[in-house]
């Protein structure tokens, strides 16, 4: 079995951000952030101890990701969604968010985990595939116009 501190050290050692936010209110109020998520957003906990993890949208707020979000938190669900957040310098990243919720047998009190992964690089050449995609696209179209107004079949 697993200790406490054990716990701590695989936590400390992760990859990728994980924090704990309490459940009650509409507001989830941050009470825990391992190091990896301050290397990522640069807020340490001291920035942010009980704050809804929202100040990382920065004013970003129209984003699709963001239903399944509230939808999961209001049922006591999971989900995994990718959203634009922003860090405390100002700069932008995509961020894949894994949500849960952590039913606490001993005080029998709600959490959330949530598991931040920066998944910028993956998202900037999705982009691109789907922008040279369209591009290919077009000019297929335009190829078989030209075909079909030159009466040229092969080129
Ligand atoms: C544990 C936990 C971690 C979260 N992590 C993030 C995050 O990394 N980035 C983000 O934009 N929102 C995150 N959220 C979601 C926001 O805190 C908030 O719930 C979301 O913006 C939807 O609620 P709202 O419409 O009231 O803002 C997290 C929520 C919880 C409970």
């Amino acid at each position: 079995m697993i200790n406490a501190k054990l716990m701590q050290m695989v936590v400390n050692a992760s990859n990728d951000g994980i924090v704990v936010a309490e459940r009650e209110g509409q507001d989830k109020p941050l009470i825990y952030v391992n190091p990896a998520f301050e290397r990522l957003t640069g807020y340490t906990l001291d920035d942010i101890l009980y704050q809804d993890c929202r100040f990382l949208q920065s004013g970003d707020r129209d984003q699709p990701a963001l239903m399944a979000i509230r939808e999961a938190l209001d049922s006591g669900g999971t989900c995994r969604e990718i959203l634009r957040n922003y860090r405390k310098d100002g700069t932008p990243f995509w961020n894949e968010l894994s949500l849960s919720t952590v039913y606490n047998a001993v005080d029998k009190q709600t959490y959330f985990v949530g598991v931040q992964k920066d998944v910028t690089t993956q998202v900037k050449a999705q982009q691109r595939v789907t922008q040279l995609e369209a591009q290919v696209a077009e000019l297929k179209e335009q190829l078989a116009t030209l075909r079909a107004t030159s009466g040229v079949n092969k080129l």
